[in-house]
């Protein structure tokens, strides 16, 4: 398996629809696993195609918490078929804004269509911290990202601090 390199905002394939998987062949195995392994090395619990360069429709999750064991997701092609009408806010971040955190408010469960690893189509009903995940994630195969759900100023001043973040990191003044 290979740790592949993560894109980070505002590189333009961020904000592109991704396209439908239309097999799963070795390579799309391949791809599925390297995704696992950058998310789990980066740490983060969810990372979409988009995010590694590939605009596809396609994300991996493990929505378990640390002191349980590990429940990862491979999930393709996925549709939203239904949102519950509660919600639920967490501070959210992203790989691709590290460093940027902020609370986004989000249906708490949704049941999600998808096809998995094996080629089989499920139907899941994602609650909690799944529910946050998957919705996150599938945002990315909109173009969509996080702070998009924020007000317009809130987002801008996030926008500002990302910026100035990467500058110091490149070490630049
Ligand atoms: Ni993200």
């Amino acid at each position: 398996m290979a740790k592949l390199d993560i894109i980070q905002f505002p590189e333009p394939i961020l904000r592109e629809t991704a396209a439908p998987v239309e097999q799963i062949d070795e390579d799309t195995l391949r791809l599925l696993d390297d995704m696992l392994e950058t998310m789990r090395e980066a740490p983060g619990v969810g990372l979409a195609a988009p995010q590694i360069g590939l605009s596809r429709r396609i994300f991996v999750m493990d929505p378990s918490r640390e002191e349980e064991d590990p429940t990862p997701y491979f999930i393709l092609n996925p549709e939203i078929l239904e949102r519950g009408d509660e919600l639920r806010v967490y501070e959210e971040g992203c790989l691709s804004m590290p460093g940027i955190y902020a609370e986004v408010s989000r249906p708490a469960c949704i049941l999600m269509r998808y096809v998995n690893r094996n080629g089989e189509q499920r139907e899941d009903w994602f609650e909690g911290h799944a529910a946050t995940i998957a919705q996150h994630e599938f945002d990315h195969l909109n173009g969509v990202m996080f702070v998009d759900h924020l007000s317009r100023l809130k987002r801008d001043v996030l926008v500002r601090k990302f910026r100035k973040l990467r500058k110091s990191d490149s070490g630049e003044a």
